[in-house]
């Protein structure tokens, strides 16, 4: 602990918020809480509230308040964030910590200075704002601050980040508002399409998770699948194969690739043949899609691997960051 409080790195995503402690995490819950609307209450918050999904009686709504990687509801996301940073700190704390919050790279001021407010009203002494390809990068450990080009895409559960940084700053950068939220979209769209069947996003995302991948694999992996019927509404079963999850989201994972190429086209030559030399690291919960690395690969011809921990090196690195401010300062949004 410092001198006056914690420092925590704290990566509000769409689907998953993280809080980091000095290179440890503390907290990794679903961003999402079930509210009374009768009362305007949030009654639980992260798995909890997830566990409720589909259970509870119609008052109590179970929602997510951020969207595609921004705050889509001020006053839930912020109820949240104070909820668990007090799951860190303690209640009675008597000292403020200090916060380093991941935002998407290309959001607006407006998106910025809402997440800024938020964890500033949690009760926090400083907060500092960083991109959340910048926190990857330092997460996985990438040589940030040499004068050479590294290549980190974030694949998250709203959008796709594509960035390539040196000296400590991020050279040039491009956002896909597409995540894995939407891979589970199209899978569900799928199934209605040819099977009639209509399942939910949680069960498409089972299916992506068990059986799904970018690429088609050699062994078929199956799973039957649970839906309503689209006539009838009656319940039912179908079998679905990795062969069809992979049809299913090619077109999503296009539009996603499209953050990537736009980056790699606006690449400065010399930092470009860098990248061409290390090719790019894949982040975020995305980067656990079977065959992500080659399909990235294939797609824009440069080499793309997994981070170690694709899931918490950007609150790793946010929480590093708070150690290295001196050399970051300048390249952190201002609000
Ligand atoms: N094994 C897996 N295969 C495919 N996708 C996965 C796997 N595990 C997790 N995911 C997906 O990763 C996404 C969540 O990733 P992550 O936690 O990085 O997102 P986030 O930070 O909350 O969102 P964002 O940064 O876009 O706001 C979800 O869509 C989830 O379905
Ligand atoms: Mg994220």
């Amino acid at each position: 602990m410092g001198l006056f409080g914690k420092e925590l790195g704290i990566d509000l995503g769409t689907v998953n918020i993280l809080i980091c402690e000095n290179g440890k995490v503390v907290l990794h819950e679903p961003t999402i809480a079930a509210v009374d609307i009768e009362m305007m209450k949030i009654v639980e918050t992260g798995q909890a509230a997830r566990d409720m999904e589909g259970r509870v009686p119609e008052m109590i709504q179970v929602m997510r308040p951020m969207r595609s990687g921004v705050i889509a509801d001020f006053e839930i996301t912020y109820e949240m964030l104070r909820y668990f940073v007090e799951k860190v700190t303690g209640s009675t704390r008597l000292f403020k910590p200090k916060l380093m919050v991941t935002v998407p790279y290309g959001v607006t001021s407006v998106e910025s200075r809402a997440v800024h407010e938020a964890a500033l009203q949690v009760g926090s002494r400083e907060v500092y704002l960083i991109q959340e390809p910048m926190a990857a990068a330092i997460g996985v450990g990438l040589p940030i601050s040499t004068p050479s080009g590294n290549l980190v895409v974030v694949m998250g559960g709203g959008v796709t980040q594509a960035a390539v940084l040196s000296m400590a700053g991020i050279v040039v950068a491009d956002t896909a508002r597409l995540g894995g939220l939407d891979l589970d979209d199209a899978i569900a769209t799928y199934i209605r399409k040819k099977y009639g069947l209509v399942i939910g996003q949680r069960t498409a995302e089972v299916v992506k998770i068990r059986i799904g991948s970018a690429i088609p694999q050699e062994e078929e992996k199956s799973m039957e699948v649970q839906g309503q019927d689209q006539v009838t509404g009656l319940p039912r079963t179908v079998v679905i194969e990795t062969s069809e999850v992979v049809e299913a989201i090619q077109e999503t994972l296009q539009l996603q690739v499209v953050a990537v190429r736009n980056v790699l086209e606006r690449t400065p030559p010399e930092l470009a043949s860098d990248i061409i030399d290390r090719g790019m690291v894949i982040c975020g919960g995305g980067a656990l899609l079977r065959g992500i690395d080659k399909w990235l690969t294939r797609e824009t011809g440069v080499a793309a691997y997994l981070a170690e921990e694709p899931v918490t090196c950007n609150v790793i690195g946010a929480s590093r960051a708070l150690t290295m401010l001196d050399r970051l300062k300048r390249s952190l949004p201002v609000v």
